[in-house]
């Protein structure tokens, strides 16, 4: 359809609606129910009005409002349109209910119009909100003890319309103790005290936290904060560290360093006390904490205190402690045991009667052959960790330890709590005479630290006698052996015995002779007196029974018995005399001369069969020695001078390591003892009664003394 025919349409109606037939005026629009305008600014209520014929007027609070230029003024242009314009909105006149009105336009019609009310709302930016506690402003910091509960409350007031609280302590938001109050001012009932109210209670947690109150309001897309801060008060607690933080290796007596540190958390700060077991350590006593301190650190609730030890020493061990107090209250203790090892120390004397036991030097105790016995205990040592003991035996000028795993097993049974402290020996034997040591070792840090006893402890036995000597490898009958030579000066027979009580007869016999010791058939034979044996400097209960026997001759070779008597029991032993003539020496030499031609033949054959000669004939040249010197040595090597006069045979003895041949001592004797032997023997067990049949030969050959 073209415009011109709208036209028309249009003049036709007003043509017809003009004389009467006008329809009744409505609104086409009313001003929206709520609006806000921040003050200061314009704001337009809209109100159209249809076949308005009418006046338009404007009520505020059920009050004409009359037009004024620069404040309220028509917005609307076109005819039918009421809207009006609020200019420079305040509080003061424009927030409240706005009406828009239209007047008939006949008086007859009745068709006067009203909107609504229509809320208009100047929102004011509210004051910045502000902390309260017990009445107060809260500004700086909310100071609580621990474990106390406090209500704090935030208000923002002349707000229009009332702001929107949050709580936030740290970063976390808190939800408030209950909703917000919104409540009208009193000088100012157009605008709005928010309240809201948040529960705290006191926990070191929060100590130095912000407490943070926003307030949300649409004149800022910015909330309006306003804070303060947590001040706890909290008793103290403390911690002990050592450093270095991680102890790798015990703590040794004057070597190890370590430094003890208390660090205490409170708050106001407190001061930190120590205490070793209990008692509170002077800071000048002795070497504990010259340089024990306070520091505060950081963030000013930690406090911290040092105990050096530099180095620590065997008296610093304990239980150390700290704690630490402030006006709040005291801490639990913190507590780190100090170990301090050292190495063993006597117990140191003045302990009553124990004291005079000690002052002794020399513990002496008899034993009789056979038995078992723990004759001695070594003293006390201080040690850390405890002290276990080693046991020295001391005898012709060697030192043999006892094995202390032996003790260690008897002491794993008992339970005792001084491993090896008491010496056991069992099956004792004429071996285990004389004097004893021990000492005391424990083990720091993988080294073993030992400290001997002064103590001297003597062992004696008694027993019946006993002859000690060993069969010669020479002879199966297992026979003692000696070798002579046909027209040697003097030969001598001897044999090593012990017993004690000392022995009442020490005879030898042969054929139907026989002699004591210290007898003597001139000029023949002498039966040396008994030498007593020392060993260590100390007498022993051992003794050299020595027969010598002149001009020796081929008829000399028989069997000699030595018979020991004592009133404990008696001991024999046959010793075998074997004499060679000297001629025999010239057929070795002539062997030996073969030996020499065969060796020059095989050198001549080459290198090979030459190395092999020479080792066989070496093992014959050997063999030979041993032989002749083995015997000697038992019985024939005794005095000095004749010593001098086997030299090399003495050379080839040690060389054998089959005896521990030792020149001894005063008596310039050269004893034999082998030790070995000796101890294998009195290992086995073997009763007193055992060892006086053990030689059944001899003993049933019957002497002829009375
Ligand atoms: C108080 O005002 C805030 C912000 O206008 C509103 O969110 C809250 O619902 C109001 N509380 C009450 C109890 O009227
Ligand atoms: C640590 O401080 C407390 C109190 O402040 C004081 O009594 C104490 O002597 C101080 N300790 C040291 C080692 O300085
Ligand atoms: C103070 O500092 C220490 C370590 O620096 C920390 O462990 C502690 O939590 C802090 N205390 C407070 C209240 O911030």
């Amino acid at each position: 359809m073209p415009p011109s025919a709208w036209l028309l349409l249009g003049l036709l109606a007003l043509a017809i609606g003009q004389p009467g037939l006008a329809t009744e005026q409505r609104f086409a629009e009313t001003p929206a129910q709520y609006q806000e305008v921040s003050q200061g600014e314009d704001v337009r209520l809209r109100c159209r009005v249809q076949d308005k014929r009418g006046q338009c007027i404007w009520q505020k609070d059920r009050k004409p409002v009359g037009m004024h230029p620069d404040k309220y003024e028509w917005a609307g242009a076109r005819d039918g349109d009421c809207s009006l314009l609020v200019k420079r909105a305040s509080l003061d006149f424009d927030d409240g209910l706005w009406e828009c009105q239209v007047t008939p336009g006949d008086f007859t019609r009745q068709d006067a119009l009203t909107s609504n009310p229509a809320r208009l709302l100047v929102r004011v930016k509210p004051r910045k909100p502000q902390l309260e506690y017990a009445g107060a402003v809260l500004t700086t910091s909310l100071t609580l003890r621990e474990g106390q509960e406090a209500t704090i409350s935030c208000v923002s007031r002349y707000g229009n319309p009332p702001a929107l609280i949050k709580w936030f302590i740290g970063t976390d938001e808190i939800q408030p103790m209950r909703e917000q109050s919104n409540a009208t001012e009193v000088d100012n009932p157009k605008t709005w005290a928010a309240h809201s109210l948040l529960r705290v209670r006191g926990s070191r947690d929060n100590h130095n936290k912000p407490i943070r109150c926003l307030s949300m309001h649409p004149t800022s897309a910015l909330p309006d904060v306003t804070e303060s801060q947590f001040d706890i008060h909290y008793s103290p607690e403390v911690k002990l560290e050592t450093s270095p933080r991680m102890l790798v290796s015990a703590l040794e007596d004057s070597s190890s360093f370590i430094s003890l540190r208390c660090i205490s958390d409170s708050n106001p700060t407190s001061s930190i006390k120590w205490f070793k077991d209990n008692a509170p350590i002077m800071v000048s006593n002795g070497n504990v904490l010259p340089l024990g301190y306070n520091r505060t650190l950081a963030n000013g609730t930690l406090v911290e205190s040092e105990v050096r030890f530099e180095p620590i020493k065997r008296e610093d061990a304990g239980l150390y402690s700290c704690r630490a107090v402030n006006v709040i209250g005291e801490s639990a203790p913190a507590n780190y045991r100090l170990d301090v090892q050292y190495g063993p120390k006597p117990r140191s004397l003045g302990e009553g009667s124990k004291g005079k036991e000690t002052s002794l030097d020399v513990v002496e105790e008899t034993s009789s052959l056979g038995s078992n016995i723990e004759p001695f205990e070594c003293p006390d040592f201080e040690a850390n960790p405890p002290a276990q003991f080693r046991w020295l035996h001391q005898r012709g000028g060697s030192t043999d330890t006892i094995v202390d795993n032996r003790v260690g097993d008897q002491q794993q049974q008992h339970q005792q709590p001084h491993s090896g402290r008491r010496l056991r020996l069992e099956n004792v034997g004429w071996a285990d005479e004389g004097e004893y040591r021990c000492v005391a070792y424990n083990v720091i840090n993988g080294v073993r630290r030992e400290m001997p006893s002064d103590l001297r402890f003597v062992l004696h036995v008694i027993g019946p006698p006993e002859i000690q000597a060993r069969p010669s490898a020479e002879t199966e009958d297992g026979m003692y052996e000696s070798i002579g030579w046909a027209g040697e000066p003097v030969h001598r027979l001897k044999s090593r015995f012990c017993s004690r009580p000392p022995p009442r007869i020490v005879a030898w016999q042969w054929g139907s002779s026989h002699i004591r010791a210290g007898e003597s058939i001139s000029p023949k034979y002498e039966a040396l007196p008994l030498e007593p044996i020392l060993e260590n400097k100390m007498v022993t209960n051992c003794y050299w029974a020595k027969l010598e026997i002149r001009e020796l001759q081929r008829e000399d070779a028989r069997l000699y018995t030595l018979v020991v008597e004592s009133e404990k029991g008696r001991d024999s032993t046959n010793l075998r005399l074997t004499v060679r003539d000297p001629t025999e020496l010239r057929i070795i030499a002539a062997a030996g001369a073969v030996g020499l031609l065969v060796l020059l033949l095989l050198f001549s054959v080459g290198l090979y069969s030459l190395v092999r000669s020479r080792r066989k004939h070496r093992e014959y040249r050997h063999e030979e020695e041993e032989g002749s010197i083995s015997a000697e040595a038992y019985y024939g090597a005794a005095a000095p001078t004749q010593q001098n006069g086997t030299g090399t045979g003495s050379s080839a003895m040690s060389g054998m390591g089959m005896y521990g041949r030792k020149p001894v001592l005063d008596a310039g004797l050269a004893v034999m003892y082998d030790y070995d032997q000796i101890a294998c023997k009195s290992r086995t067990a073997m009763s007193p009664e055992a060892l006086k049949v053990r030689r059944a030969p001899a003993v049933f050959q019957p002497p002829t003394i009375v």
